[in-house]
């Protein structure tokens, strides 16, 4: 086994940030330049992945439910975590599997905690009440500004990302904060072209588990 197939055994890895940062991207990216180094790799999205996930999902996203409140979302939001725990996670981490995550708590403390205005720290405690795990081993950021981001959103936009510019910048300010305070976050300027955020990303990765990954050539 190699030094990089053995440590990121079992490792846990987050790409998150405001819509349109281009996460889903880089979380395909990130896969295959994992897989291409011989890591047993798990991809999922958070909220998704599972049935009882993708029907929050739909309740989540559907622009008719414009009564939601930030409570509501946060409840299904987590809901929906602790469901893709059970099934997905947890299980492919116990395998040993390297899960690689589209979205996790912190898109909860950016978007229902700062955002909307429940608070970071009471987001934090109710994860940490009814998550079986709180935070991966690593979260990258994926930082964009508003007017580049909304470039990114072409098509019809779902009732989250219809929520307007205001509350997304709010977003993008929770998750700096988010990335200030804890350890574990790295932010990556997401404004780049694909091939360098990649390369940022990996080095990320790199950084962050503390390894040797000598063979990484872009
Ligand atoms: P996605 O389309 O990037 O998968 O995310 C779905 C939307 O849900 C996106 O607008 C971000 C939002 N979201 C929250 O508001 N809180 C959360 O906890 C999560 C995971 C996503």
């Amino acid at each position: 086994m190699t030094e990089i197939q053995n440590s990121l055994k079992g490792k846990f890895i987050v790409l998150d940030g405001p819509d349109g940062c281009g996460k889903s991207t880089q979380a395909g990216l990130l896969v295959q330049w994992l897989k291409e180094q011989g890591v047993a790799t798990r991809r999922f999205r958070d909220p998704g992945d599972t049935a009882i996930g993708e029907k929050i999902r739909d309740i989540l996203l559907n622009p008719e439910h414009s009564a939601m409140s930030t409570r509501t979302e946060l409840l299904l939001y987590m809901a929906a975590r602790s469901q893709l725990w059970n099934e997905r996670i947890g299980p492919a981490l116990h395998e040993n599997q390297c899960v690689v995550l589209d979205r996790w708590l912190s898109s909860t403390c950016a978007y229902q905690g700062y955002a909307g205005g429940f608070g970071m720290d009471r987001v934090i405690k109710i994860a940490t009440d009814c998550l079986e795990r709180v935070w991966p081993d690593l979260t990258i950021i994926l930082d964009v500004d508003i007017k580049t981001s909304s470039k990114r959103l072409s098509r019809e936009l779902d009732r989250m990302e219809a929520k307007g510019d205001g509350y997304h910048q709010k977003v993008r300010e929770g998750f700096l904060q988010l990335a200030d305070k804890r350890d574990n976050f790295i932010v990556v300027d997401a404004t780049q072209d694909i091939h360098n955020i990649h390369k940022n990303v990996i080095k990320s990765v790199r950084n962050l588990l503390a390894t040797d990954f000598s063979d990484f050539s872009d």
